[in-house]
């Protein structure tokens, strides 16, 4: 059952499939154009919409709002460092802020990041800077429905090869996403991360973690990863962090907020060239465009997540969800993380090839029938510039502390219904610009059966 129990509640929108149908042709097929109150059960994402605990809100009201050097960042700055051990604390808005900062002061144009998988906002924020972004997943990661523990491991042997091959001297920094959020929600294993930093350390290349889901990937490295279940959540995230010379997050995620980002580092000389970057676009460095009452919410959130019965049911209600999905017809990727449950829409519709985007067919046939909201992670999101995604997924996102058992079942008889009708469902086209992260913006339009359609 949920560890916790219910204080405020917000009504849930209903809409009919005729009004739904309106709304996303009126949304021009891009479920990021629908409003939030014609949304049902919202698993868009899990980002910044976690359901804060009476202890978050309590904490908000001591939010001391001074320019500089008030006390909740001191508290901000404590709660971070007692994970973390990192002894530079930067606090910012929000994850991808953080990117951009670290990029700017990190990189040089034509330089190279290597990661697990690069989040398409850090992916963004690389090239951003004129650099290249290089995934290098491990094999496993491929295997959409094996049980492979730590699918969201870096491949060492490529990243070795990339390091003594012509390119190697361009590589800047290397990046483990945890969990790894565009290649499913899936855990880095702490012997893979010991292994990253033995290669780091030989090409004296900084290693960094993405760490928004820092608690998550440390209860499945408990639950899964040898000679580790007798530790706390706690104590594994601080063994990851120990192995890396700094890190970023968005704490949006595992922050158990509605805002906030950080970047803690060792490197001292690193910390203050981002901190005069910070002043000059984001905020003084003690708030770094975060309000103080949102710092505390932050310094409790960051104690909150490493709750174990919190993991526990997190973990426990994406597995169900996974496996209830399953049953009702639903190819998924295998095994659940935490964060959400991975589609594979390829498999479902094999009749829309990936140029008309099969995984924004199911997300908007879920919306139009039960107007439940997800997100596509295929070639629409992925497939910029005429590229192709690996998969054609779609992101079943589990917003924490939000909804109940009964909520997710609801959602599972939708997807039964839409499975039944998989075989109707068609492609659809983009109509007009295509700017950078063009699954925010694009439009969309539905192929005609019979009459476009390939
Ligand atoms: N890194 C990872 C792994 C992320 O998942 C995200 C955001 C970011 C960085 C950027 O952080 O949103 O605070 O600027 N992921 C959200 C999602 C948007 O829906 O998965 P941000």
């Amino acid at each position: 059952m949920e560890p916790f129990r219910i204080k405020a509640v917000e009504p849930i929108p209903m809409r009919t499939t005729e009004e739904r149908q309106r709304i996303l042709a009126e949304a021009d097929y891009n479920i990021f154009r629908v409003h939030s109150a014609d949304v049902t059960i919202d698993l868009l994402t899990d980002s910044g919409t976690t359901a804060m605990s009476s202890k978050q809100w309590a904490a908000m009201f001591l939010g001391d709002e001074s320019y500089a050097w008030a006390s909740s960042y001191e508290r901000f700055e404590r709660a971070v460092r007692e994970l973390t051990g990192f002894p530079e604390v930067i606090p910012i808005h929000q994850g991808r802020a953080a990117e951009r900062l670290l990029f700017t002061v990190l990189l040089r144009p034509g330089q190279i990041t290597a990661a697990n998988g690069h989040f398409d906002s850090t992916r963004a924020n690389v090239e951003q800077v004129d650099c290249q972004a290089e995934d290098l997943p491990c094999p496993e990661a491929a295997e959409l429905v094996s049980e492979a523990s730590f699918k969201g491991n870096i491949d060492l042997g490529r990243l070795q090869k990339l390091l003594v091959g012509p390119d190697g001297e361009q590589v800047a920094v290397v990046i483990l996403t945890v969990t790894n959020n565009g290649g499913g929600g899936q855990p880095v294993s702490l012997e893979n991360i010991q292994g990253a930093r033995e290669i780091c350390r030989r090409y004296e290349i900084p290693l960094l973690l993405d760490a928004s889901r820092f608690a998550e990937n440390a209860y499945l490295i408990i639950t899964r990863e040898p000679g580790q279940q007798n530790r706390t959540p706690r104590e594994v995230a601080r063994a990851m962090f120990d192995l890396v010379d700094g890190c970023w997050a968005s704490l949006k995620k595992d922050g158990m907020s509605n805002t906030g980002g950080l970047i803690a580092l060792r490197d001292a000389k690193t910390a203050a060239r981002c901190r005069e970057l910070l002043t000059i676009s984001e905020g003084f460095p003690t708030y770094g465009g975060l309000a103080g009452r949102d710092l505390e919410a932050l310094a409790q959130g960051l104690q909150e997540v490493t709750d174990p019965a919190y993991l526990a049911h997190r973990a426990d209600t994406a597995a169900w969800f996974a496996g209830a999905l399953t049953k009702a017809g639903l190819p998924t990727l295998r095994p659940a993380g935490c964060h959400a449950v991975y589609a594979d829409a390829g498999q479902l519709l094999p009749h829309i090839p990936p140029e008309n985007f099969p995984g924004q067919a199911l997300v908007c046939e879920l919306y139009r029938l039960a107007g439940v909201r997800t997100t596509e992670f295929g070639t629409l999101a992925f497939g910029q510039d005429g590229g192709q995604a690996p998969n054609e997924l779609v992101r079943l996102a589990l917003p924490r502390r939000v909804y109940t058992r009964s909520h997710l079942e609801y959602v599972v008889d939708a997807v039964g219904d839409v499975v039944g009708r998989a075989r109707e469902l068609t492609g659809f086209t983009i109509t007009g610009p295509q700017p950078p992260m063009r699954h925010f913006t694009v439009k969309l339009i539905p192929l005609q059966e019979g009459r476009d359609s390939p």
